[in-house]
């Protein structure tokens, strides 16, 4: 394991510490939630946690919490204590661009309904504004995709179907995912609003407002932002 990968698995290891027995916790998507879904089910192997209910936020984290023995159940109204998760950028407010990872719908349905919501990254997630270094992936349906494709070029962003193959790449829920590139200046809580006002759009990869706290993994350490 690289360096940089133990210190995600510190962190991860940080924020599970948060998590006591009889929770409903929120199971994030990616290299580094995959970590806390591990320290989670190593946990109640090892019987220091005991009835925890998991949610999980894909396809891929459901399967790899039940291999660990984290029981998992749907998303239901009632609300989870805590969630944990990865993020692609995180600015100095705590807001997020998420879904590089193609989970974004199931991840923003899941932690709105968190008391907390802790996010584990490494350094090269934070920026100081977010767009700076990776795309905002938003959530079309796929049925006129390309028509929604032009709304949102007429909102003035460049950006890709994401494609990684011959066929376009479909989310958990059967939807097609535009990696848009943000322009240089925008106000979140405007952009979010406008994307969700376009008709396609089925959700987008801003996590505004939602993050109580980070552990970051830097070369010198896991630091906590807030
Ligand atoms: C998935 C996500 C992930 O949390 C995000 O992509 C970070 O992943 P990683 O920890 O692998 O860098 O939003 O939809």
């Amino acid at each position: 394991m690289s360096d940089l990968e133990a210190l995600k698995k510190e962190a991860a290891v940080r924020a599970v510490a948060l998590v006591d027995s009889g929770m409903r916790v929120g199971l994030g998507t990616g290299s580094t939630a995959k970590y806390a879904i591990e320290e989670l089910g190593r946990r109640l192997a090892g019987g220091e946690l005991s009835g925890i209910v998991g949610v999980a936020t894909s396809e891929a984290s459901d399967v790899l919490a039940r291999q660990v023995g984290v029981p998992v159940e749907p998303l239901d109204p009632r609300p989870l204590d805590i969630a944990i998760d990865g993020a692609d950028e995180i600015d100095p407010r705590l807001n997020l661009i998420k879904g590089l990872g193609g989970a974004l719908l199931r991840e923003k349905l899941t932690e709105v309904q968190a008391r907390r919501l802790v996010i584990i990254a490494d350094h090269t997630k934070i920026v100081t504004r977010l767009g700076e270094k990776a795309p905002l992936p938003v959530e079309i349906a796929r049925f006129g995709f390309l028509s929604t494709i032009e709304r949102l070029r007429e909102l003035g962003l460049g950006g890709r179907l994401r494609q990684p193959g011959a066929q376009p790449y479909l989310t958990d829920n059967g939807n097609y995912i535009f990696d848009a590139q943000l322009p240089a200046a925008f106000e979140p809580e405007e952009m979010q609003r406008q994307l969700k006002g376009t008709l396609g759009v089925v959700e987008t990869g801003l996590f505004l407002g939602m993050a109580e706290r980070a552990f970051v993994a830097a070369p010198d350490g896991v630091r906590e932002l807030t």
